[in-house]
């Protein structure tokens, strides 16, 4: 097939349905070659089925798709030969040592016993899971078994590689680590398909967004640009005394400047976040904290979270499992 563009990733009209249910529900997406589209939405938006579709693990209902020029439902063969995946869920087999689930894979891709073995010794070494090669991968720490995924999915040299919520139930200390194997990963010219449930994640590791709620694209574009269609921004003000925080809290609130969303307080940072849709407002808030007295030792202003993003856009909240959020997504409270 004669590629017109360069987009390793190319969705037009994709439609599924579970009976009443619209999962996937007219999308369209385009991911360029070498690039991270972040695929970010809710729990039930459609994105495990979006990604089993591009897998071509499912037929899509309507629409069409091709990946790297394969197309999912004439070419699933010659698709799957370029494909990485990591699923939502481990997809290691628990009994085996690292090193044989890799050499497994290597094998059923139809490598050379040689090549197979050479793979995985490589991959182990990339992915720091050398010295726990020989042990059962029911034995490894969430992280080590991720990175054990990662390497999987890594094993046929894939043009494009799907990642679903690859950090979904992590600590953020793992996530983290996940996230630089993924960075290093994109670094080798790889071109990836994540979905994720956390905007922090797909501000990171994203060039790219399409936010998709209820089988539908609600909003595409660069980070920053969504960011910036949103409008408002955050005021972070830090007074040189913790302590000033909270009472400066309740006076900003006081105020009561119109349509001002709420202030939390970060008590880690001792910063007060402030949201802001103008510049009058910005302009209200700090003479407000100058008339008050307080010594303030940094005061700057963020483009909004893409939490906020999300709300904007859909008017509710991207419903995170409670269980699975990162705890640094948790450490803002409200006042
Ligand atoms: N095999 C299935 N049978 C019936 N409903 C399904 C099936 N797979 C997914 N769904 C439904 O389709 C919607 C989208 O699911 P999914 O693609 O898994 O979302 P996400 O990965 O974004 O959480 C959900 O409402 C889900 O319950
Ligand atoms: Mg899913």
């Amino acid at each position: 097939m004669t590629r017109i563009d360069n987009n390793a990733v190319s969705v037009r009209g994709l439609v599924k349905h579970y009976g009443d249910t619209k999962a996937l529900d007219g999308v369209d997406l385009d991911v360029r070659e070498g690039t991270v589209m972040g695929v970010l939405g809710p729990n039930g938006a459609g994105k495990t089925t979006l990604v089993r579709i591009l897998s071509t693990l499912l037929k899509p209902d309507a629409g069409e798709a091709t990946v790297a020029g394969y197309d999912v439902l004439r070419q699933p063969r010659q698709l799957r030969r370029v494909i990485g995946l990591t699923g939502q869920y481990a997809s290691v087999d628990e009994k085996l040592p690292g090193w044989e689930n890799l050499y497994m894979i290597g094998r059923l891709l139809d490598l050379p016993r040689k090549d197979a073995r050479a793979r995985a010794d490589e991959l182990l070494e990339r992915f720091s899971l050398t010295e726990a090669a020989k042990r059962p991968a029911s034995t490894y720490s969430g992280g080590m078994r991720r990175r054990l995924d990662l390497a999987a999915s890594m094993i046929g040299h894939p043009q494009v590689l799907y990642l679903d919520e690859p950090t979904t139930g992590l600590d953020p200390r793992t996530r983290n680590e996940v996230w630089a194997e993924v960075k290093a990963m994109v670094g080798d010219g790889v071109t990836v398909l994540l979905t994720t449930q956390y905007m922090e994640e797909a501000e990171q590791l994203a060039s790219e967004l399409t936010v998709v709620d209820r089988g539908k694209v609600i909003a595409n574009g660069r980070v920053e640009e969504l960011k910036a269609k949103v409008g408002g921004r955050t005021l972070r003000v830090r007074p040189v005394d913790p302590l000033q925080v909270r009472p400066l809290a309740e006076m900003i609130d006081e105020l009561g400047i119109t349509g001002l969303a709420s202030t939390t307080v970060d008590a880690e940072s001792g910063t007060l976040l402030v949201p802001i849709l103008s510049d009058e407002q910005l302009t209200a808030v700090v003479g407000a904290v100058t008339a008050r007295g307080i010594t303030i030792s940094s005061i700057t202003t963020e483009l909004p979270s893409l939490d906020e993003v999300f709300l904007s856009l859909t008017g509710h909240r991207a419903s995170a499992p409670q269980d699975a959020t990162p705890a640094d997504d948790r450490q803002e409270v409200a006042v």
